[in-house]
């Protein structure tokens, strides 16, 4: 979700009112994938390098965090979707740990959407948190039992993955499991991010041909020769 800075100070407005406005379009988007039949969403809010911002943007990011889970979890719960907070827990503010089990557990059983936010999280200390994991464990470091000590175990590998913010690259996110997604980039800012952008990346993941390694003709061996 790239770009919430430079929409807010494209307005002359101090950077975390991009920030506020990113939330609702995030509450925008889930609504957008419930009703398109998107079963998980997985967004990237705050990153293991995001500490490094001005300590007001960062404190104002934590606040945000904090005031949004009491405003939003009611509802989100009513509507089904389920939450799940991925990242280091330990350092973040008591407010945000304790708000994040209390959404966790308010929203356990519901199956409409699985909503990961990953928030403190980056895909470096994934997989080195997944190999402490395995190796105290004294498992194999095989890929199934690393796949399987990762913070986003719960969910299989995402299909697309979307950038916004006109920014090419990843960022630390998602670096296992994106082996094979469909990377989508567009350079709309998040805040700004609507249907139409989620439908055109929709439209695109569906022409792809995804072949995880293998030859066209062996997807469609009707179609060959
Ligand atoms: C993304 O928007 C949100 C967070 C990282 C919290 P940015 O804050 O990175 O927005 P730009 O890139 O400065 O526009
Ligand atoms: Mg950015």
């Amino acid at each position: 979700m790239d770009g919430n800075g430079r929409w807010a100070t494209k307005r002359f407005l101090p950077r975390l009112a991009g920030h506020k406005k990113g939330l609702d379009a995030l509450r925008r988007c889930v609504r957008l994938c419930m009703e398109r039949g998107v079963g998980i969403l997985t967004v990237f809010a705050f990153s293991s390098e995001n500490w490094g911002r001005p300590p007001e943007e960062v404190s104002g990011l934590m606040a945000l965090m904090a005031s949004a889970l009491a405003r939003e979890v009611p509802e989100l719960a009513q509507e089904g979707v389920r939450l799940h907070f991925v990242g280091a827990r330990a350092n973040l503010p008591a407010k945000v740990q304790a708000g994040f089990a209390q959404a966790e557990a308010a929203t356990a059983h519901n199956q409409q959407l699985v909503l990961n936010i990953c928030f403190n999280y980056g895909g470096r200390w994934d997989m080195a948190q997944a190999a402490a994991k395995v190796a105290a464990a004294g498992q194999a470091l095989t890929q199934e039992n690393l796949s399987a000590a990762m913070a986003l175990a719960h969910v299989p590998d995402p299909d697309l993955l979307i950038r916004t913010g006109g920014e090419l690259r990843l960022s630390n996110f998602l670096l296992w499991q994106a082996a094979y997604a469909e990377l989508f980039f567009t350079d709309r800012l998040w805040p700004d991010f609507d249907a139409p952008d989620l439908d055109a990346a929709l439209a695109q993941f569906a022409q792809r041909e995804r072949r995880f390694g293998q030859t066209s003709d062996q997807l469609s061996p009707s179609q060959a020769n």
